[in-house]
């Protein structure tokens, strides 16, 4: 792919985590496959505390360059990278600096990509000095998540961002829908005639989205107690996910086209009822514990945690989706850090046979099933029952298996480069929009004030586990279990 889109990206946040471990090795990456950025495209690093550019090339090649490919750093590649990186010294607290910034960037091609890779309560000071100074115009503006702590928080965000900035020029990332396998699940359900005949309540009994990490809040304790599972991974990359797997054929893949199809389902989600969340939510903390043989510390003694913290690490949830295709079926999602695995997956459990002439073992469950694993390896794999070879009609749950680095070696793409380049390239289907965002705090909000009200310490579980039994019995009513340990 040959790119003559001129930009200037202009990163908030230059020295932060997110930049280090994710914005710079994505754009190095860009930079290093070739024709994908623009020759003339500049990144404009923006921070407080380096004195100048040869200080902030230091710290680059200090800490971007090991996070940058697996597969080692191309040299040569890597030096004329460091050849596209300005600096601007910006103490944001104050707004007249913004005129060093204008000056920086007047006079130069194409689009101007203002990244805000910082705290949100930045956003809006930093658009406002930003429009001060006139740079709101040909600009993209790219806010990253939480954007917000609660629906009216978001809102105000969202208002003061919308006075500067009108909507298609706002890129609100949430990296999950930049990843490959979740591009792949689009092309699964519209791409072929085979699963959209089943793909609704007749044939479906219930479907489970989990996100497990095994990794604790490593250095974010002090963020991360202040956040939750529930509004750091439900509120946006799970519901997204949802959206994905319940939304309608979109007509065409067109960025409107696909966040309407979104929105549908998000404003179809049946609103949790506050006298039920005790029956369908679980919230739960991790407790000391030990993943791969290491023992690991408790939630409330990590760094920044407060040690009487009641913050929840894990989240199951129960969703319904009030509309022809889906009622009845329950969603259930799942996330947790410090879990037994770390796996990404959805898993779409279909009916039983309603009559089967073949024995009881035909209607077991375990077969009729599509897993969708996103991470670590994609795979999608349907699982069918078979006869088990010799005397008799004895069934066993065998699987068909696309592992899709045997059918495509080269190509893949991180989430973060593939999103930083729709991004300089004007392509906003991958973004959430304003009215998406909403309509998923709208429905979170009940079980957050509930939470809140109700002030009772999360379940506990231990690290290196799959989460308080109280997710496991709330499948259970439903005669279903997590699907676990699957690879
Ligand atoms: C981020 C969350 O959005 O997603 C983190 O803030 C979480 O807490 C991360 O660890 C998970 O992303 P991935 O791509 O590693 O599954």
């Amino acid at each position: 792919m040959q790119t003559d889109s001129s930009f200037t990206f202009v990163l908030f946040g230059g020295t932060g985590d997110l930049s280090m471990r994710k914005i710079l090795p994505a754009l190095y990456e860009a930079h290093r496959a070739g024709g994908m950025l623009a020759d003339n495209g500049k990144i404009v690093a923006v921070a407080r505390h380096v004195a100048d550019r040869a200080a902030y090339i230091d710290w680059v090649n200090e800490h971007v360059k090991p996070h940058v490919s697996k597969n080692g750093v191309d040299e040569t590649a890597w030096a004329s990278f460091l050849d596209r990186i300005e600096f601007v010294k910006i103490d944001l607290g104050n707004p007249e600096d913004f005129t060093l910034l204008r000056d920086a960037l007047s006079g130069r091609p194409g689009i101007r990509v203002f990244y805000l890779a910082t705290g949100p309560s930045l956003f809006v000071p930093i658009c406002r000095a930003l429009a001060s100074v006139g740079l709101n115009e040909n600009s993209r503006i790219v806010l990253e998540k939480p954007l917000g702590y609660d629906l009216k928080s978001s809102n105000a965000i969202n208002d003061a961002v919308g006075e500067i900035f009108a909507e298609e020029q706002i890129y609100r990332i949430d990296h999950y829908l930049g990843k490959e396998p979740v591009q792949n699940l689009l092309a699964l359900r519209f791409g072929n005639v085979l699963f959209e005949p089943l793909w609704r309540r007749e044939w479906v009994e219930s479907i489970q989205i989990t996100i497990a990490e095994e990794l604790g809040v490593e250095a974010r304790g002090d963020f991360y107690d202040n956040t939750g599972a529930l509004r750091d991974m439900v509120q946006n990359h799970l519901l997204q996910l949802l959206s994905i797997v319940a939304m309608e054929p979109p007509h065409s893949m067109d960025s409107d086209s696909v966040r309407d199809e979104k929105l549908r389902v998000l404003r179809a989600l049946k609103p949790i009822d506050p006298r039920d969340i005790g029956k369908v939510a679980v919230r739960g903390q991790y407790h000391a514990g030990v993943i791969r043989g290491s023992a690991v510390p408790a939630y409330a003694t990590e760094p920044g945690v407060k040690p009487d913290s009641t913050t929840e690490t894990f989240v199951a949830v129960k969703v319904e989706i009030e509309n022809w295709r889906w009622a009845g079926v329950p969603f259930f999602l799942r996330t947790g850090k410090r879990l037994a695995d770390r796996v990404a997956e959805i898993v779409v459990n279909f009916r039983a046979v309603p009559h089967s002439a073949l024995g009881a073992s035909a209607l077991r469950g375990g077969a009729n099933r599509l897993v969708i694993r996103l991470q670590p390896n994609e795979t999608i794999r349907l699982y069918c029952l078979a006869k088990q070879p010799g005397e008799g009609m004895n069934l066993a749950s065998v699987h068909l298996d696309l592992a899709f680095d045997r059918f495509f070696r080269e190509g893949q793409m991180e989430a973060y480069q593939r999103l930083l380049l729709d991004v300089i390239n004007g392509r906003l289907a991958l973004f959430v929009r304003r009215d998406e965002q909403e309509a998923a705090w709208r429905w979170v909000e009940p079980i957050l004030n509930e939470w809140a009200a109700a002030n009772k310490p999360p379940k506990p579980y231990a690290a290196g586990t799959w989460g308080p039994a109280a997710a496991s019995a709330m499948l259970a009513q439903h005669g279903t279990c997590w699907l676990e340990e699957e690879n």
